[in-house]
């Protein structure tokens, strides 16, 4: 099985738990407040290492307390920290806020996140062997993320990228992408398409994207589940398996950590799908970032338990 190599952002994320969001100008008293690993980078590292993925993260932490116990952290899902640089800076960090819905809104701070540079990533090449692939996100310096699919393509490397958060994005990367993961709101922002609940608005996103060179593209749709499509014009919607939202964060993270090991490990794409939707609505039952995210043997339990309610 072939190496997945993350090159992204680590951050600390401070969790306001709230009834709902302020308004512009207002103030809300949280119930609870935690302190918990995230960033994208990270949190889909962990989700493919849990999903029995061999995982190399490469990142920047700071000098501070907070990113010695994430990088600790990192370690006990396995992941290999070895190229998690650190910098004379803070840990990267991100604001987050959840409604009792579930749904979240999230400020980041980039930190030393911000701090990696070109230069860090020349050893990238090391890392990679036989059937790896590289997996990015964009919470770290454009010039990085380009750098990294760059060196990855010249290499014969797989590349997935998950444009998130969709800001700054410049599409002439696209031909170096074999495999777009977004959701519908960055989906929106880089097609100009308003996706409304049909399907056919989705589908026209996703073939633009095609048109843009990436050969193969995911649109996460939240509780509806996600629609597939590649250069061939094949498509696959995928439902999403439903359960009661305790916080969205890092449902994205976790379908996209959870769908690359299960392809890593030779699993067909259609049945990739269901995996991640099943280990992505596990994650949403469940408080956190990193902590929510299952491990194989979870998704399994809880996929073999909705088939034998589908067969009731
Ligand atoms: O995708 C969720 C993540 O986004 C959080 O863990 C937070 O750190 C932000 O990066
Ligand atoms: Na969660």
């Amino acid at each position: 099985m072939g190496n997945i190599v993350v090159v992204g952002s680590i951050n600390m994320d401070f969790v306001c738990y709230i009834r709902r969001f302020p308004q512009p100008g207002e103030t809300v008293q949280s119930y609870r407040t935690e302190t918990k690993s995230g960033g994208k980078g990270a949190n889909q590292a962990v989700a493919a290492a849990l999903s029995g993925g061999k995982v190399s993260l490469v990142g920047a932490v700071g000098n501070d307390s907070y990113s010695r116990d994430i990088v600790f952290g990192l370690r006990n899902y396995r992941v290999d920290t070895d190229r998690i640089m650190q910098k004379k800076s803070d840990i990267g960090t991100a604001f987050i806020a959840v409604e009792e819905s579930g749904q979240n809104n999230i400020v980041i701070s980039e930190g030393a996140n911000g701090c990696l540079t070109v230069e860090d990533l020349k050893d990238l090449p090391e890392l990679f062997g036989p059937s790896s692939v590289l997996l990015v996100q964009n919470e770290i310096p454009w010039a990085c993320t380009r750098a990294a699919l760059q060196l990855a393509k010249d290499h014969g490397v797989r590349t997935y990228f998950n444009p998130a958060p969709a800001l700054g994005i410049e599409e002439d990367v696209f031909p170096l992408v074999d495999v777009m993961i977004l959701n519908e709101s960055e989906a929106e922002s880089i097609t100009s398409i308003r996706l409304s609940e049909e399907l056919s608005d989705v589908k026209q996103a996703a073939s633009r994207i095609i048109a843009l060179g990436v050969r193969e593209v995911i649109i996460t749709l939240g509780e509806k589940g996600s629609f597939y499509m590649n250069d061939q014009e094949e498509s696959i919607f995928t439902p999403a398996f439903s359960v009661h939202a305790v916080d969205t964060t890092a449902a994205g993270d976790t379908f996209i950590g959870s769908l690359i090991a299960a392809r890593q490990q030779g699993t067909p794409i259609r049945e990739a799908l269901r995996q991640a939707s099943a280990a992505s609505a596990l994650a949403v039952s469940r408080a956190g970032a990193q902590e929510s995210i299952p491990t194989a043997e979870e998704v399994a339990e809880f996929l073999s338990r909705s088939d034998s309610r589908v067969g009731e």
